[in-house]
């Protein structure tokens, strides 16, 4: 690795005391880039595209966290997004070298697809990167799978990942922001195939766990090594930089120093910082109030028949770090302490189905199926049933729809880095109404404490949240919702960017 890069002193940007917009990241990065090239690096694409019917070739926006927080702030920045191509009409809307504008419809900035061969794809990604790295940093009592040609995938993915941005830089000088738990590796292949060219911050969108849990890792070393080849590690909570500097005072040769909160190894430093990640509330807030999303919420009425009815949502990847049996299991609860809910609630929920070549989401989604049956089965009634599951994609906007015509949404996952869906919910309730229970164990929940908190694994205090939720007095209710939607105002997407890419400027390129 080549030698570190050093802060320039007095370079940090003045916007940092007013409240961060879609524009001043903007001239941020307009004014303080310059000539550098600024690359985003993810396993997961912002846009997918796919054969439809008739061989017709149709695009939709790619699911989970690192999408809906990066995609508005690279539309905001305009640099380039390196990501693996997994559509399967990708390759023909691309050009030679695997480049397409997008978003498709309102183009503005470029992505480059990374093709991976099956084999590939089943070892670096359902293999090491969800097999062993989400189920160890998910206290989800999940046992990670360990096998050596899974970490063989996974160190080639990262070298190809390595390869491909490269040849994108061309010579120049880069900023590359790394993100998530499947690129662990990226820093340490740029900076060895261009050392004096490259300054990385990495990401880490899922919680990092504890000494006890990390240390049964076999390449527990290579992948803390990895990471420290990044001049910026960020994670959501404070709570997950000091478990990874506990990590490292017990696993690594290295000096910690806690007062510049930063890690020195092999005379490199890298800076350990917390950043909660959030949503774009301004474009949430705007695109809540159209009549577009108006539109949706009468169309999911009707399609549902939910008239008349109190709807409590769900919307997350079925995965067995969201709580989504525990959730069903609430609800039953709740119907039994209070059957005089029954034909006046429903819980509607949204499954993304995920992972399906790994057992434990397959079990996950039989799991789901037998309770929604047997809850259904056990309080219906004529007419009515307590459970909607829909497995489908929602866009945007009619996950927008979703979130307003509800009295309550549910997040409550096992463990979670941060929760989106949390954010997105708050964001999208322009009128003040609905409520948000959510669950201890996210991220989100530091900052959304006037949310109801239940504890996902606590069937009764869960039901007695839900009955809190459906119950609270309208005044009540306004207040917090109004306490949270503040919050996240201030603390949008544009901050958290914002404030990761000031830190990145401040590096200076190694001579
Ligand atoms: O929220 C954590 C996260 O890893 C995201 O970063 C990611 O996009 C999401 O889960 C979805 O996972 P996958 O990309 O495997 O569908």
């Amino acid at each position: 690795m080549g030698p570190s890069p050093f802060l320039k002193e007095g370079t940090a940007p003045c916007i940092y005391k007013t409240m961060w917009t879609k524009k001043n990241l903007q001239a941020l990065t307009q004014e303080k880039m310059g000539d550098y090239r600024f690359v985003v690096a993810s396993n997961r694409q912002p846009y997918v595209h796919s054969f439809s019917r008739g061989k017709k070739i149709g695009w939709q926006r790619g699911v989970g966290g690192v999408i809906s927080a990066l995609d508005p702030v690279m539309q905001a920045c305009q640099g380039l997004w390196v990501a693996y191509g997994n559509g399967d009409a990708d390759q023909k809307v691309t050009s030679k070298d695997g480049k397409v504008k997008v978003p498709p419809d309102k183009p503005s900035y470029l992505l480059k697809r990374v093709w991976l061969n099956k084999e590939e794809e089943m070892g670096y990604y359902y293999g090491y990167s969800n097999e062993v790295l989400w189920p160890l940093c998910h206290m989800a009592f999940k046992r990670p799978v360990f096998r050596q040609e899974d970490w063989e995938y996974y160190k080639r993915v990262n070298e190809k990942f390595a390869k491909a941005i490269v040849e994108e830089i061309n010579g120049k000088k880069a900023f590359v922001w790394i993100q998530d738990y499947h690129l662990c590796l990226l820093a340490k292949y740029l900076k060895q195939l261009a050392p004096y060219q490259i300054i990385t911050a990495h990401f880490w969108h899922i919680p990092w766990p504890s000494y006890e849990v990390f240390r049964i890792c076999p390449q527990k070393k290579e992948i803390l090594e990895g990471l420290l080849c990044n001049d910026l590690l960020g994670f959501h909570t404070r709570y997950h930089c000091n478990n990874f500097l506990d990590v490292i005072d017990r696993e690594l040769e290295s000096k910690i120093d806690r007062e510049r909160e930063s890690v020195v190894k092999n005379e490199h430093e890298t800076l350990i910082r917390s950043y909660p990640i959030s949503v774009d509330y301004q474009g949430i807030q705007t695109m809540s109030e159209s009549s577009e999303v108006k539109a949706f919420q009468d169309a999911l009425v009707e399609e549902f028949q939910l008239s008349g009815l109190r709807v409590l949502v769900g919307l997350d990847r079925i995965d067995y770090t969201k709580g989504i049996p525990e959730r069903l299991l609430a609800i039953d609860r709740l119907l039994e302490k209070h059957p005089e809910l029954r034909e006046q609630v429903v819980f509607l929920q949204i499954g993304v189905v995920t992972r399906l070549h790994l057992t434990p989401y397959k079990d996950l989604n039989d799991e789901i199926n037998a309770l929604v049956e047997q809850i259904n089965w056990k309080h219906s009634t004529p007419g009515w049933k307590p459970i909607i599951f829909v497995r489908r994609h929602f866009s945007l906007i009619e996950l927008l729809a979703l979130y307003r015509i509800s009295e309550a949404g549910i997040v409550s996952s096992l463990h979670d880095g941060m929760n989106l869906v949390a954010k997105e919910y708050v964001a999208s309730r322009t009128d003040g109404k609905g409520m948000l229970v959510l669950s201890q164990f996210t991220g989100a929940a530091r900052e959304l404490t006037d949310a109801v908190l239940i504890n996902p694994f606590d069937k009764e205090q869960f039901s007695d949240g839900l009955y809190m939720a459906l119950s609270l007095a309208e005044e009540e209710r306004n207040k917090r919702m109004t306490k949270m939607r503040e919050i996240l105002q201030n603390n949008n997407i544009y901050r958290w960017a914002g404030k990761i890419i000031s830190e990145l400027l401040k590096f200076e390129f190694a001579e």
